[in-house]
C-alpha cells in the first residue's frame, strides 16, 4: 500500500534537506560534508554519466572505479574494490541497489557511503525504505521525476552530519539553464504547448543530426570538470514538489513500465531488469536493443507521449574499454 502524501525528503534520521538546481551540487556538498578534498579518492561505478565527475574534480579529489554487471549490480566482491574515502551507490533507473556490499566495503575501509538516488524519487526498496535515505547522505535529482526547469536535493540521514550543512541557498532563477526556461515557457502555452515543444525538439534534433551526425547533443568533456549553472534551486521547486500527487505519480510510473514491458517484448528488446519489484517507482523503462528494436521502441514511446534516450553519457577517464553491455542501454523516459 502506498501513502499518497508521504515522500522521502526530510524523513531521514537527521531529517535535514538542502535543495539545489542540480544533483551535482548536492553531491558537491555531500563530499564536502565528508571532508573530501585534494588527494582523496572517491569510488564510483564505471557505469555512470560523466557529469557526476564534476563535483569530484572541482574538489581536487580523484575518482577510482568498481565495475557493474549487466543487471546493474557491482561486479564481484567489495573486498576487491580499491580503497577510497567515499563510495557512491547508485539506484539505477529508480531500482533499489542492494546496500549490503557498500556497507561491507565501508566496514572494511572506513569509507563513507553516499546513496545516489538521482533517478529514484518516490521509489522504495523491498523493506519499504525510501531510496535516498539508506545511507548517511542521499542525492535526488527531482527534475528527473517532476517536469520542472531544475531541482535536486541532498537528504542528510545522520543527525551528526546536520551541523556541518551549509545554509539553504535562496530559491531563485540564478541556477536556471536558459534552454530549460525556454522549454518550460513553450510547454505552458495553452492547448498547443506540448505539441509545439515536441515539434521544436524534433526539428532541433534533425538540425543537429545534419550538422554533427548525432541527434543527441555531442558529449562535452567539460561536463567532467564544471557544472556550468549556479547551484541555487528554482523558485517554484518546493511548490512543485508539494503539488505532485505522489500516489498517482507512483501508479502512473508503474503502469507505464508494465505497458512498456509488454511493448518491449513485441519490439524484441531486452529489459535491463527482469521484474518490477513491489515498491519500485521507475525513472523509465530501461532496455537493451539493436537499431531496429530501438526504432520500434521510439515509436512506442512517442505514442505514449514519452521520449526515448540513450543512457549514460559515459565518462572519458576510465582506463579500460567499457564492456559492450554498457553501450546499448536505452530508456523510455516517463517524465510527463
Ligand atoms: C546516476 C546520476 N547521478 C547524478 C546525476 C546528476 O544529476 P543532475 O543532472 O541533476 O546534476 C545524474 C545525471 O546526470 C545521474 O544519472
Amino acid at each position: 500500500m502506498f501513502v499518497a502524501s508521504a515522500g522521502p525528503l526530510g524523513e531521514g534520521t537527521g531529517g535535514a534537506v538542502r535543495y539545489y538546481s542540480l544533483a551535482r551540487y548536492a553531491l558537491l556538498d555531500a563530499l564536502r560534508l565528508f571532508g573530501v578534498g585534494r588527494g582523496h579518492r572517491v569510488l564510483l561505478p564505471s557505469f555512470l554519466c560523466r557529469e557526476v565527475l564534476a563535483p569530484i574534480t572541482m574538489l581536487g579529489a580523484t575518482p577510482c572505479w568498481y565495475e557493474i554487471e549487466p543487471g546493474l549490480t557491482p561486479v564481484g566482491s567489495p573486498d576487491m574494490w580499491p580503497e577510497a574515502a567515499v563510495v557512491l551507490a547508485i539506484n539505477y533507473f529508480g531500482f533499489a541497489q542492494d546496500m549490503a556490499p557498500f556497507v561491507a566495503y565501508s566496514h572494511r575501509t572506513g569509507a563513507k557511503i553516499i546513496e545516489d538516488n538521482a533517478h529514484g524519487y518516490l521509489s522504495r526498496d523491498a523493506q519499504g525504505r525510501w531510496l535516498g535515505t539508506r545511507a548517511p547522505l542521499g542525492l535526488f535529482s527531482l527534475r528527473k521525476t517532476i517536469r520542472i526547469p531544475d531541482g535536486a536535493a541532498l537528504s542528510v540521514n545522520e543527525a551528526l552530519l546536520v551541523k556541518g550543512l551549509p545554509e539553504q541557498l535562496p530559491f531563485d532563477e540564478n541556477g536556471l539553464h536558459q534552454a530549460q526556461v525556454l522549454k518550460t515557457r513553450m510547454r505552458h502555452i495553452p492547448l498547443i504547448g506540448s505539441r509545439l515543444l515536441r515539434i521544436a525538439t524534433f526539428t532541433a534534433r534533425g538540425i543537429r543530426k545534419y550538422k554533427t551526425g548525432s541527434a543527441a547533443p555531442l558529449s562535452d568533456p567539460l561536463l567532467e570538470t564544471q557544472i556550468g549553472v549556479a547551484p541555487n534551486p528554482w523558485i517554484g521547486l518546493l511548490s512543485a514538489v508539494a503539488q505532485l500527487d505522489n500516489g498517482s505519480e507512483i501508479v502512473r510510473r508503474r503502469e507505464a513500465y508494465s505497458r512498456c514491458a509488454l511493448e518491449g517484448q513485441r519490439c524484441g528488446v531486452a529489459p535491463v531488469f527482469t521484474i518490477l519489484p513491489d515498491h519500485c517507482v521507475p525513472y523509465g523503462y530501461p532496455f537493451r536493443g539493436d537499431d531496429s528494436g530501438c526504432a520500434s521502441m521510439r515509436r512506442v514511446a512517442g505514442r505514449m507521449g514519452f521520449d526515448l534516450v540513450a543512457w549514460p553519457n559515459l565518462p572519458n577517464v576510465f582506463e579500460r574499454p567499457f564492456p559492450a553491455y554498457y553501450r546499448n542501454v536505452f530508456m523510455v523516459n516517463f517524465l510527463w
